[in-house]
């Protein structure tokens, strides 16, 4: 299996990459790790405890990280996840303590305490904790296999026209991890759009009779009806289990290595990523972006993790 540390801001997608991370067997999720985004560090962080009890994953190490952006003012999507970040869902009182360590140590001793070449981040949130370990223990960049990350778009942003949320909220630190020299693969809205829970999906959940099925189908219905009403979308896009389904089985999501930036000056582009896809792709690129997913793979992913947890 590989190892990977997920950071997160659960969050509804969230919350459906945190299932995936516990139940997939080819995954051996070594840490969780929390930052301020979808809501206040505070919130993020009691719901990913809520629902890594809710879900039986009592044994990882989870760690609280950054409180707001590197430069910026903090930003929440109150509108799309609710005031509680996980508006619309139960989750249990959590029988997890928290890690008393900082997220960002977490990460660094997490990865030098692996062999070079093993430990996979997978962001899935404003990338704040990820830019800090990377300035705080430089090391890291060499032994980190890659980094899977959910986040921006080559074509569209749901944020702003041109910026998506995670990149936007803190762009500076999209700029240290896009540039640090390690392997990134942006896993951002080209793909993520495509992983839309539709009434079929929807449908396929509600056949899981457990606490985890029923838990994915209140989700799925919150998240619905806030993405209908302030982005119009017929079905809500799942985003961050698409970064975990790259690193499960690659052939689900289609990428190409490009050079990859963010716009850190623009007036009206904040937060924008630019994907360099001119000319032929670029031999010795340690950028990649997503440009497209096997949506039936996918979702037979995520239906398949939610049956393995135990019923119940
Ligand atoms: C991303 O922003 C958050 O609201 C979601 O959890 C996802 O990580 C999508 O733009
Ligand atoms: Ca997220």
């Amino acid at each position: 299996p590989t190892k990977i540390v997920l950071d997160c801001d659960p969050g509804h997608d969230d919350a459906v990459a945190l299932l995936l991370a516990h139940a997939d067997p080819r995954i051996d999720l070594l840490a969780v790790t929390t930052i301020g985004g979808n809501q206040t560090l505070e919130k993020v962080t009691r719901n990913t405890l809520g629902i890594l009890t809710l879900i039986g994953c009592t044994d990882v190490p989870v760690a609280a990280g950054c409180t707001r952006p590197l430069v910026r003012e903090m930003r929440v999507a109150a509108d799309i996840h609710g005031e509680s970040g996980l508006d619309g869902v139960d989750l249990p009182e959590p029988t997890i303590t928290l890690d008393p360590r900082h997220a960002v140590d977490v990460i660094i001793e997490t990865v030098m305490a692996h062999g070079p070449g093993e430990v996979t981040l997978v962001p899935t949130g404003p990338l704040t904790n990820i830019a800090l370990a990377a300035r705080r223990e430089p090391a890291i960049i060499e032994r980190v296999r890659e980094v899977v990350l959910m986040g921006g778009g080559v074509h569209v942003g749901n944020a702003t026209p041109v910026a998506e949320f995670n990149i936007l909220v803190d762009p500076e630190a999209a700029d240290i991890v896009f540039g640090a020299g390690w392997p990134v693969v942006m896993v951002g809205l080209d793909v993520t759009h495509e992983a839309l829970a539709t009434p079929q999906v929807a449908a396929r959940v509600a056949q899981i009779d457990s606490v985890a099925g029923r838990f994915v189908g209140q989700l799925i219905e919150a998240f619905g009806e806030n993405y209908r009403q302030v982005q119009g979308f017929d079905a809500p896009p799942v985003h961050d289990p698409c970064a975990l389904a790259y690193v499960i089985d690659n052939s689900i999501v289609g990428t190409r290595r490009a050079p990859l930036t963010v716009e850190l000056r623009g007036e009206h582009t904040t937060g924008m990523t630019v994907a360099d896809l001119r000319g032929p792709e670029p031999a010795d690129c340690p950028t990649s972006v997503g440009v497209s997913l096997d949506v039936d793979k996918f979702w037979d992913l995520v239906v398949g993790a939610l049956e393995e947890l135990a019923p119940g």
